[in-house]
């Protein structure tokens, strides 16, 4: 693996194939040779972590077939230079070892050949060369593979942390922006309404909020059931005050179920599910003047602004920005700060024996 001379773009638009002037996320294809360019970092990378709206998609679009999800991987990276799944819009992002750095890289005298990092750009920017797929965990949604990948300029990464197991400090560093956001949007006494409380960014943005919200205020919780692990767990630890089964889908049974069970409606609502059609319960849970968190890849823009405006809502919405300053140790540190949260992740997403 070698480092060439050129001079490249900071964002890698020297990597766009098609079409032209585009930026490597908006790009239909990435030149994605596996050498480092002079600002570049060639990574050996040894799993993706699918995003969970793409991954869902792709497991129903294949009935939850392992072999025919690898499959399906294996031409979108074949054919686009990168995992960029054309009906979600959405990638996910990997972990490896630092294979070459580029010998015009500002970061070059801190990094070093065979360190472990975790991308904390989308795949749907990063170009990938994929040798061969190994394994794909549908439980996980983690897909180990033999391949190479390109960090530009100006993507970021972390090196991963020797005192949280790998699989886990991949789970969590996937959805950081959700901890590290909620810690930003919420102050104490708020009430915070997170939707699909039960999954990763769910479990993670209740925990922080119950924290930040302290005594004085309220986190409620929304799944579509009772008895999963996710679920079980947020009301356990305390980290929701109420939890909600509904499907979030189904406005109006959100709506009657959250009115009745708070007296005032949420100051900040995140919405952490993995399917469409929950921008106006989103939306609706949210007090007049309020904040709607979309960090769902499943939230079409469309349907959130037009439908806000079609119910008459004056709320803030933010897109879910999957980058935050300082994210990826904000969200590593919730875990560290909160034995139960790192126990339950250790076990749920930690490396099977
Ligand atoms: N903004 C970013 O940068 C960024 C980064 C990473 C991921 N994401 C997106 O964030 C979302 C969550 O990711 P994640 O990794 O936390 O996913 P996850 O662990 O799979 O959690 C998704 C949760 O949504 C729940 N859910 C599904 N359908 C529901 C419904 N109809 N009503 C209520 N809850 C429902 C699921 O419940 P069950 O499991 O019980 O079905 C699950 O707990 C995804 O859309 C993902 O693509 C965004």
């Amino acid at each position: 693996m070698i480092s060439s001379p050129a001079a490249p773009c900071a964002f890698g638009t020297h990597r766009v194939l098609e079409p032209a002037g585009a930026l490597p996320q908006s790009a239909w294809r990435l030149d994605n040779t596996p050498v480092a360019r002079a600002n570049e970092l060639l990574c050996a990378v040894d799993v993706l972590n699918i995003d969970s709206a793409s991954f869902a998609q792709i497991a129903a679009q294949w009935n939850g077939d392992a072999d025919a999800i690898a499959a399906h991987i294996r031409e979108t990276v074949a054919t686009r230079g990168k995992q960029h799944n054309a009906i979600t819009g959405s990638g996910g992002m990997f972990v490896g070892r630092i294979a070459a750095i580029g010998e015009a890289r500002a970061d070059r005298a801190s990094l070093a050949v065979g360190e472990r990092i975790a991308s904390l750009v989308s795949l749907t920017l990063t170009p990938l060369h994929l040798e061969e797929i190994l394994a794909v965990d549908v439980a996980t949604q983690r897909v180990r593979v033999r391949g190479s990948a390109v960090i530009f300029a100006t993507g970021s990464f972390a090196k991963l942390p020797d005192d949280i197991d790998l699989d886990v400090a991949l789970s969590v560093l996937d959805v950081a922006g959700a901890p590290a956001q909620v810690r930003r949007l919420t102050a104490p006494g708020q009430t915070v309404c997170v939707i699909g409380a039960d999954g990763k960014s769910g479990v993670l943005a209740c925990a922080q909020a119950k924290t930040r919200v302290g005594p004085a205020g309220r986190v409620v919780g929304i799944v579509p059931r009772a008895d999963t692990p996710g679920a079980r767990f947020v009301a356990d630890a305390g980290y929701v005050d109420h939890l909600i089964v509904a499907d979030a889908r189904d406005t109006l049974a959100v709506l009657d179920a959250i009115t009745a069970a708070l007296p005032a409606l949420a100051d900040l609502v995140v919405n952490c599910v993995n399917v469409g059609g929950t921008e106006l319960a989103s939306i609706l849970c949210a007090r007049d003047e309020g904040i709607v968190y979309f960090f769902s890849m499943a939230t079409s823009f469309t349907a959130a602004a037009l439908g806000a405006e079609g119910v008459g809502k004056d709320v803030t919405m933010i897109v879910g920005n999957g980058y935050a300053k300082g994210h990826a140790e904000v969200a590593l540190q919730t875990l560290r700060e909160r034995p139960p949260l790192l126990a339950y992740f250790t076990a749920r997403y930690g490396a099977r024996p």
